[in-house]
């Protein structure tokens, strides 16, 4: 079986959680890419949802989908959000933003009930931190952040595309601080976040209560310390 096919099968565990009536969060990523095609072909059969897009690139699957969606200028609380993961570790405290919708991202999961994470087995580690740490930074202060983060231990880079810097769907750029492991994510969540010029990181401390693994042996799920079955 192949990633992708881990990711699919994942992104269809995680519709079980889904219940007609529901505002979703929808997450950005190739797995939750699967989860929106998923999530279109159950509307299709006349599943009743909206949902929150956390990227454009979402926007316009949702739409090419027929998912109907919602934005937070109307409505200001999700039931769930199903997004993919960078990495995770057992606490379910994850790293996202290898896409750059992490801003959006956290948005949308911090104003829902639940979030649950959908991968394949690569993204499972026992620590944080081989995925370079995407912060996402105003554009005034990228080059004065780079020193600024590695001061945590970090080698931080302007992540770029086409050879211009990446521009994320808030008009930010990214930098990718790669520590190889991060001994004290929450630490950490809580001294990069406090820096001013720094718009958000990709550390969800505490925010997924689930993760849906899908793989060749098929479904694992691990539910984050305190979450009832
Ligand atoms: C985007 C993200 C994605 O969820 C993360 O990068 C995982 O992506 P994929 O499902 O393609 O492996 O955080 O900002």
């Amino acid at each position: 079986m192949t990633a992708d096919e881990g990711k699919r099968r994942a992104a269809e565990r995680s519709l079980d959680f889904v219940e007609n009536g529901m505002t979703l969060g929808l997450g950005t990523g190739s797995t939750a890419a699967h989860m929106v095609a998923l999530l279109g072909a159950r509307v299709r059969d006349g599943l009743d949802v909206r949902g929150v897009p956390t990227s454009e690139a979402t926007r316009r699957l949702a739409e090419e989908n027929g998912v109907p969606l919602t934005d937070l200028a109307t409505v200001s609380r999700l039931d769930l959000t199903i997004d993919g993961a960078d990495e995770f570790n057992p606490d379910l405290n994850l790293i996202k933003g290898g896409g750059g919708a992490l801003l959006r991202e956290k948005i949308v999961a911090s104003l829902s009930d639940r979030m649950i994470v959908i991968a394949d087995p690569s993204k499972k580690v026992a620590r944080l931190g081989a995925f370079a740490l995407p912060v996402e930074v105003v554009p005034f202060a990228a080059a004065a952040l780079k020193p600024r983060l590695e001061r945590f231990g970090c080698t931080a880079t302007l992540r770029s595309r086409d050879g211009a810097p990446f521009v994320t769907d808030e008009g930010n750029h990214i930098l990718d601080c790669a520590f190889g492991t991060i001994a004290d994510p929450p630490a950490l969540a809580a001294e990069i976040g406090a820096i001013p010029g720094v718009v958000e990181h990709g550390l969800f401390i505490g925010m997924a209560e689930r993760a849906v693994i899908g793989g060749a042996d098929g479904i694992e799920e691990i539910l984050a310390p305190g979450t009832e079955r």
